[in-house]
């Protein structure tokens, strides 16, 4: 059994609780939250853009503590689940390493490259795991094509287009600032900036366009290039100030004997599929493949499970270890970067 320790019950924390519920092998042993109610286990002021809204938890048999530290010192814990802000990530997980803690942390792994690198050194130091919640691979569209890709299915990858995009969450006043949440770069595109670097690998130059706010950018689209001259990719994120669309994401992807693309969005509050998954085929063929029922909860929970298999099998995530995080950090960085100084940033 791994006996596993969540620190910060909020939206995350709460969908990685329910989650655990249904994972052989998997026991939510402890829960650490500052908050005296949500401890108690009165979750219904939590609800998210997604899953089913908290509420009155029998915590029965959990341990319960208002300290990260406290947490980290209890033996039974095998793995610290950190669902907190991202300006807690960095601190938090090297102390759990140090604790001798395997980490699984939310995304993004930490608002800063350098921070994401010491977090990795930290892993490696204590010869423990440390895995970052980068979800979007577990999605269906998303596996799809990672697997599509990664084994070959159409042949070589060509490149393509990611797109993901935000209404303002103007009801997150940390949105905004660059050492609390990092605005959209670090917020939403981390997600689609691991998929590129699990796919294409790392990249050598990045040239973005764009608008700021503030430090930080708004709303930008960027071409990467690779040491492979031919893969070609481009991604368009950001937030905009309307609410009629609050999220959108999507891709088109480009294989040998394949195009695959596919579009979502969330429409005057409703969810609108306006391109499901569809296969273009060389030989003319259009396939839909089925990806069944679509909840998102249905991803962390296959996230999970790849997250407990890890730690039971001492092995490290080929999707969800740390040193990919850390590179999507760096990826955002140097978006952020060309398109603040218009010039191109090289890797
Ligand atoms: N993978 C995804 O699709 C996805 C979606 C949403 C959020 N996230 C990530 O999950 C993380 C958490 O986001 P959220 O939306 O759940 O946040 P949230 O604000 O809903 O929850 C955070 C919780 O942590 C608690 N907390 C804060 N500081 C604490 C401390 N020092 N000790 C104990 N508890 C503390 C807060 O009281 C709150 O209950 C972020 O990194 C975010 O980027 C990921």
């Amino acid at each position: 059994m791994i006996n596993i320790g969540i620190a910060g019950i909020g939206f995350m924390g709460m969908i990685h609780h329910l989650s655990y519920q249904k994972i052989r092998g998997a026991k939510v042993a402890a829960l650490c939250e500052k908050d005296p109610v949500r401890l108690a286990g009165d979750w219904r002021t939590i609800q998210g853009n997604f899953g089913p809204r908290g509420e009155q938890m029998d915590l029965k048999g959990i341990s319960r503590y208002s300290e990260l530290d406290e947490m980290l010192a209890d033996p039974k814990i095998d793995l610290v689940d950190i669902c907190l802000p991202p300006a807690w990530h960095a601190d938090v997980a090297v102390k759990a390493l140090a604790a001798g803690k395997h980490v699984f942390c939310e995304k993004p792994i930490a608002l800063t490259a350098v921070d994401a690198q010491r977090m990795v050194r930290a892993a490696a130091k204590a010869k423990r795991l440390l895995m970052i919640g980068h979800v979007l691979p577990f999605f269906p569209e998303y596996n799809f094509a990672y697997r599509a890709i990664s084994k070959g299915r159409y042949g070589r990858l060509l490149g393509g287009h990611f797109k993901r995009i935000i209404s303002d969450p103007s009801w997150l006043p940390d949105f905004w600032k660059s050492d609390r949440i990092g605005g959209p770069m670090l917020d939403l595109h981390v997600h689609d900036a691991h998929f590129i670097r699990l796919v294409c690998g790392m990249p050598r130059s990045v040239t973005a366009v764009g608008r700021m706010r503030g430090s930080l950018v708004e709303f930008f689209s960027s071409q990467l290039l690779f040491d492979n001259p031919r893969l070609a990719v481009t991604a368009t994120s950001g937030a905009i100030g309307q609410q009629g669309r609050s999220f959108s994401h999507g891709y088109e992807i480009h294989l040998e004997k394949a195009t695959l693309f596919f579009d979502f969005s969330v429409v005057d509050g409703k969810g609108e599929l306006s391109m499901p998954l569809t296969v273009v085929e060389s030989n003319g063929k259009v396939l839909r493949p089925d990806l069944g029922a679509g909840d998102p909860v249905l991803a962390f929970e296959a996230e999970l499970k790849e997250v407990v298999a890890a730690v039971r099998q001492n092995r490290q995530s080929p999707i969800l270890a740390a040193a990919l995080a850390a590179d999507a950090v760096t990826i955002c960085q140097n978006e952020a970067k060309s398109v603040a100084t218009g010039k191109t940033v090289r890797f």
